[in-house]
C-alpha cells in the first residue's frame, strides 16, 4: 500500500505547504496551518468510480485544442423552475458543475434544495444525500410542502465512498449532499468537518461530478463571520458559490452568488420563507418598501443596483443627542466606515454638525447594501432626522458623494429612475449626470419613457444643492 503523505494547508487561503510554519506565506494569517493527511493517489475512491490521478479535478484527460473548436453547444442550461435561483446562477444549472450553497443554520438551504430536487426529479434521475436529517424528517417536510415525492432517490449516508458507489449505480444527473461538513472519507483520520475531510471529500465528489457530467450541489455551513466553515479551499474547487442570507426573524431570504464560473456575480435573488416553503419574490422592490400613510422623519427610499436590476429599499436614520463621550455611529446593512466619512462630508460641506449626536442608519428588510449609490440617500435621511422634518413620501434618492461634497453619477441611472416611476414615485433627487436626456432617450425607446416624463427629476451637483433641493 502506498504510504500516506501529509501536507499543511492554510485554513484562511488554502495554500499548501510541505512543512508546518507559524504564519501562512501567502495570506500572512497566523496559526492557520493545519496538517492534512493526503490519501494515496486515487486510493480513496472505489475502483468503479476511480478517476486516474492524472485527470485532476476536471475529470477528463487533457488534450490540445483550439479555443474556437471547443464545443459550447453541449453545455445547455438546465432551468430549475425557480426563477430567482436561475437568475443568480446566471441562467440555470450547467451539467458537470459543482455548486456550493452556504448559509446560517435555519436559512432554508435544505428547504430550497428539497423543493428544487422534488420538481427536477420528475424529469431526470436525482439523488438527495442527507447526512444531517433523517429520512422521516425530510419526507415529513416534503409532504407538508406538498411536493411531488416520487422519483427522488434518498440516501442517508456520510461515507463518501458509499455515496460515490450509489452514484455509480444510479447514474443521477443531479446530486445534493447535505452537508459537506458531515461527510467523510474513511482513509482520512481526522473528524468530519475538519480541513482535510472537507477538502478531500469535496474533491472526490467534485471529481465524480465532472467525470460523469452530473450536477453536484453541496450544502455548506457558514461560521459566525460568514465564511464557509472548514477550509477556504472549497471555494477554489467549486464552480459556483451561493449564499442564502437573512435573519431568522425576518421572512425574507436573499440568495447571492459570490463566485460563478458561468455567470455574473452579485446577482441577487429574493425569497420569502412561508408556511409552505421558500417562495420566490418576483417583484422584490415592493417588499422592501413599507410605505404607510404618514411619513416619518429620517425615512427615505433609495434605488440601489443589485446585479442586473434596480431595487427600491427604504433607509432609516436616527440622530439623537449622545450620552457618551464617544457618540455612536451604527450602520446596519451599510458600511460603517462610509457612514463616518459621510458625516465628515456633511459637517465640512453641508455645515451640519453631528459630533455630539448618536447616528444610527438601517436598511429596512435586512438587505445589505454595498454600493456607493446609497451615499446621498444616507446623508439626506440623516439630515431629515437631525432636523426632525419628514421628507416627501414620493421622493426617491440615489447618488455617490465624494469627499469634496460633489455628487457623483452612478451606473444605470435611467433604469433606476424608471423602476421608481413604476412604483409610483413622482420626485427624484439624483446626480446631475444621471438625469435622463429626454430627447435622446425618447428616440431610443419611445414607449417606456412616458412614466419618467411624469416625474420631477432634480439633478444636483453638490451636497449644498441637494440640501437646497430638499
Ligand atoms: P432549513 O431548510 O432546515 O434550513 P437549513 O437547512 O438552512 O439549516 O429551514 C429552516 C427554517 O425554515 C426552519 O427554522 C423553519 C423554517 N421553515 C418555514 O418557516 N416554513 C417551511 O415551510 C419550512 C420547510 C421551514
Ligand atoms: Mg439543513
Amino acid at each position: 500500500m502506498a504510504k500516506a503523505k501529509t501536507a499543511y494547508v492554510c485554513n484562511e487561503c488554502g495554500s499548501d505547504y510541505s512543512k508546518w510554519q507559524g504564519q501562512c506565506g501567502d495570506c500572512n494569517a497566523w496559526n492557520s496551518l493545519q496538517e492534512i493527511r493526503l490519501a494515496p493517489a486515487g486510493g480513496h475512491v472505489s475502483a468503479s468510480t476511480r478517476v486516474s490521478a492524472a485527470k485532476g479535478y476536471a475529470g477528463v484527460a487533457s488534450q490540445l485544442q483550439d479555443l474556437s473548436e471547443v464545443d459550447v453547444e453541449s453545455m445547455p442550461r438546465l432551468n430549475t423552475g425557480i426563477g430567482e435561483l436561475d437568475r443568480v446562477l446566471g441562467g440555470g444549472l450547467v451539467a458537470g458543475s459543482a455548486i456550493l450553497i452556504g448559509g446560517h443554520p435555519g436559512a432554508g438551504k435544505s428547504t430550497l434544495l428539497l423543493q428544487l430536487m422534488c420538481s427536477l426529479a420528475q424529469t431526470m434521475p436525482a439523488l438527495y444525500v442527507t447526512g444531517e436529517e433523517s429520512l422521516q424528517q425530510v419526507a415529513l417536510r416534503a409532504h407538508r410542502l406538498e411536493l411531488p415525492t416520487s422519483n427522488l432517490k434518498m440516501l442517508t449516508e456520510t461515507d463518501v465512498e458509499a455515496i460515490l458507489a450509489t452514484c455509480a449505480q444510479l447514474q443521477p444527473r443531479l446530486i445534493v449532499v447535505d452537508s459537506i461538513q458531515v461527510v467523510q472519507l474513511a482513509d482520512i483520520s481526522s473528524a468530519p468537518g475538519s480541513v482535510s475531510q472537507v477538502r478531500e471529500s469535496a474533491a472526490a465528489l467534485i471529481r465524480y461530478a465532472k467525470q460523469s457530467n452530473a450536477i453536484l450541489l453541496l450544502v455548506g455551513h457558514v461560521t459566525k463571520d460568514g465564511s464557509i466553515a472548514g477550509p477556504k479551499v472549497l471555494e477554489h474547487m467549486i464552480d459556483c458559490s451561493l449564499q442564502l442570507e437573512g435573519d431568522n426573524d425576518s421572512r425574507y431570504r436573499t440568495l447571492r452568488s459570490h463566485k460563478n464560473r458561468f455567470g455574473a456575480v452579485n446577482e441577487l435573488g429574493v425569497f420569502a420563507m412561508m408556511e409552505n416553503g421558500l417562495k420566490e419574490v418576483k417583484n422584490p422592490s415592493s417588499i422592501f418598501l413599507s410605505r404607510g400613510d404618514t411619513s416619518a422623519a429620517g425615512s427615505l427610499v433609495m434605488v440601489i443596483w443589485e446585479g442586473t436590476r434596480p431595487l427600491l429599499v427604504e433607509l432609516q436614520a436616527l440622530v439623537d443627542d449622545s450620552q457618551m463621550n464617544n457618540p455612536r455611529r451604527v450602520a446596519i446593512g451599510l458600511d460603517q466606515n462610509r457612514l463616518t466619512m459621510l458625516l465628515a462630508v456633511l459637517h465640512r460641506h453641508g455645515g451640519l454638525h453631528t459630533g455630539d449626536q448618536d447616528v444610527f442608519v438601517n436598511v429596512v428588510g435586512g438587505v445589505r447594501v454595498s454600493e456607493t449609490g446609497a451615499d446621498l440617500a444616507m446623508l439626506l435621511a440623516i439630515v431629515s432626522s437631525l432636523r426632525d422634518r419628514a421628507l416627501d413620501q414620493n421622493l426617491v434618492v440615489f447618488g455617490e458623494v465624494g469627499l469634496s461634497g460633489e455628487i457623483r453619477p452612478v451606473p444605470s441611472g435611467q433604469e433606476r429612475i424608471r423602476e421608481a416611476a413604476k412604483h409610483g414615485f413622482t420626485r427624484a433627487i439624483v446626480p446631475i449626470a444621471n438625469v435622463p436626456k429626454t430627447s435622446t432617450s425618447k428616440a431610443k425607446n419611445g414607449a417606456r419613457i412616458d412614466d419618467i416624463d411624469n416625474m420631477e427629476i432634480i439633478g444636483v451637483r453638490t451636497l449644498q444643492e441637494a440640501l437646497e433641493a430638499l
